[in-house]
This record gives C-alpha cells, structure tokens and sequence, in this order.
C-alpha cells in the first residue's frame, strides 16, 4: 500500500527516537512492499522559533493530508519560562484538540528481561499487561482557566459532558472486549461533581458490553495497587488529567519511560503516534535516547492507522527480540553495566527484522 506519514519530530530527544522509528518503518516497506511516503513539519520549541507559533497552520495543513502522524516530543529548557504566552506543549495540545483524538492508548507491558530493571520484586510483575485509554481532548486540560495576571489567584476547571465520557468509555470497553475483558474506570466520584458524571456516564455505557466486567476505583487506590497488584489491571479508563499521571507512573513496570508508545485516535480518520516520554533535554544529542517507545508507537500506527497488522506485529516482534539479545540503551541498562547508543539499538532491531 502506499501511505503518506508527517513526521513531528520535535525538541530534544524526539529527532533521534523519530528517526529510528521511521528507519524501522523503511524496512518494513521493503520488506512488506509498501511506499511510505515521510514528509517533516515543525512543531514545538522549534516551531516557535522558526515561525513564533508552536503548531504553524503548514504543519496543520501538512497533517491533514496525511494518513498518520509520527510525533517525537516537545519542549526544552530554552522555552521553560512559565510565564510565556506561547509554551512548546502548546503544539500538542493543539494538534490533540485539532483532530478531535479524544481517546489516547497507552499500552503497558512488562518485559521479563528487564524485571530486574524495576524497582518492583519480580513476581509482581509477572503476566502484567495494561491498556491504559486516557481521554485526551477534555478534562482540566482544556477547561475554563484563569491565569494569575495581577491577581492573587489563577485556576483550572475540570469539566466534562456526558458525550465525552461516552466516546471514550466506547473505545475502552471495545479494547477490553479483544483483550482480558476487564475494565477498570478511574475517577474520584467521592469529592468531585465531574468525576460523578464520569462514573454515572461509564456505568450506563457499561449497558452495552455486558460480557466486560467493569470495576470503579479511585485515583487515589489506583496509584497503590498499580504498585502492590499490576498484573490484576487489564483496561484502564481514566481522564485527562488521572491518565496522565498513571500512564507515568505505570512505566515503571516497563522498567522505563522509554519503553512506552502511544496512540491518540479520534472520530476522524488521522491519528497521531507518538512515545510517552517526553524531550529529555538533558541527553538530547548524546545517543542515549532509548528509541522504543517511538518505535512501539509506529507499530500502533502501523496497526491503527494503516491496518497493516502482520506488520504492526513484526516490529513487535523484533523490539521483543532485540531485546532478548541483550540490546540495552542507557536508561535500561543494568546497573553500572554497558550499554549501546540510540542508532545501535536501531540496527539492533532492525537486524530482528
Ligand atoms: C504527555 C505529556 C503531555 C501531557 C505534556 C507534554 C503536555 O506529559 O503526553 O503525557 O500532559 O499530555
Ligand atoms: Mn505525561
């Protein structure tokens, strides 16, 4: 088949872990025989200093002629005042809320080889596999807001309609019934108005999936048993802001940040692909950027976008191999132990292939 594919990669770390994946995608083509055609647009800090604007009208333009979207990562410390009216983070949440990709699959899995890398005993980690689907597009994220000006005070608004709850409690429980059938809903229903909507809103989409079994926890609980029970979790719904935090938080059981890929879908036909982690400025450019999660996230792109699934199971694989033979990037290294650069761990999944 033949796919045009923009590719955002962004600040720090994103051009390097960008162009793994998209090495990694190449070979696909040729072995596969399929032309992917890669066109590069800016977003982010860069954007902002090429055209004063983290996310230009040419890349919306660029991005809607595609089929996919292929992000590294936004931000540095060179755009970090917190007072600035234009912020790299800016782009995201923009291009997100542009393509309306309400729902954001965040894969988890343990990998055996790396247990050892984790702060967690072994036989927790045994047989964990989540999907975390944050919602994307609503929440405090994009709610009423005041910034603090010359006041003494600022603030954010949680806001959610039952629509948006509904949208996305549709893909979660759609996910859960390919997988374990077991939906675990987030919220703190206990104190917030919102979050009662969210638990009301889930429990009547749940009317429609009477083989997934739905539970309700609250964010607070969530955090711990994600810690002290992981592989009990099959889906996990949450919102913008909760999603957020345990999307993070659950890497740990990966045994990094940098492991993880992402998906953000939406009721259009564009999605958009990028890892979980963010710029890492402090080892931009030095090799020891670990290149997985973005390209785990062309699998889902491969998988989502394209309908290419022996393809989007291929890359899998030879991540899962590559791993297997001991490729290891700084951040999942043992201890004290040797490690190889951003392009060798590449080659190393490339050669899987
Ligand atoms: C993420 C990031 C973003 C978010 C930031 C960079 C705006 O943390 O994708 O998880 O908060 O959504
Ligand atoms: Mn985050």
């Amino acid at each position: 088949m033949k796919a045009s594919i923009v590719l955002l990669p962004g600040d720090g770390i994103g051009p390097e872990v960008t162009s793994a994946a998209v090495a990694v995608l190449q070979k696909i083509a040729s072995r596969f025989g399929h032309e992917f055609l890669f066109q590069d647009a800016l977003i982010g800090g860069g954007a902002i200093d090429a055209t004063g604007s983290a996310l230009p009208d040419e890349t919306l333009r660029a991005a809607e002629g595609s089929d996919a979207i292929l992000l590294g990562a936004v931000g540095g410390p060179k755009w970090d005042n917190p007072t600035a009216a234009v912020r790299p983070e800016q782009g995201l949440l923009k291009i997100r809320k542009h393509f309306d990709l309400y729902a954001n699959l965040r894969p988890v899995k343990a990998y055996p080889a790396l247990a050892a890398h984790t702060p967690l005993r072994p036989e927790l980690l045994e047989g964990v596999d989540i999907l975390f689907v944050r919602e994307l597009t609503g929440g405090m994220y994009f709610g009423e807001r005041k910034e603090q000006g010359d006041d003494d005070f600022a603030y954010d608004t949680e806001y959610y309609s039952v629509t948006e709850v509904e949208r996305v409690a549709h893909i979660a429980f759609r996910a859960a019934q390919g997988r374990r059938r077991k939906l675990t809903s987030v919220d703190k229903a206990n104190v917030l108005a919102a979050m009662r909507l969210w638990r009301r809103t889930v429990v009547k989409v749940h009317e429609d999936y009477a083989d997934v079994a739905l539970d309700h926890v609250l964010v607070d609980a969530c955090t711990m048993h994600l810690i002290t029970r992981p592989a009990s979790f099959d889906v996990v719904v949450a919102s913008n802001m909760f999603g957020d935090i345990l999307s993070d938080e659950a890497s740990v059981l990966a045994g990094s940040l940098g492991m993880l890929p992402s998906a953000s879908l939406g009721a259009g036909k564009i999605g958009l692909y990028e890892p979980v982690h963010g710029s890492a400025p402090d080892i931009a450019g030095q090799g020891k950027a670990n290149p997985t999660g973005a390209i785990l996230s062309a699998a889902m792109m491969l998988r989502y976008s394209l309908k290419l699934e022996a393809e989007a199971a291929a890359v899998e694989r030879a991540v899962d191999a590559a791993l297997a033979s001991g490729a290891r990037t700084a951040d999942i290294a043992p201890r004290g132990g040797s490690y190889i650069s951003t392009q060798e761990y590449q080659a190393a999944v490339l050669s899987a292939l």
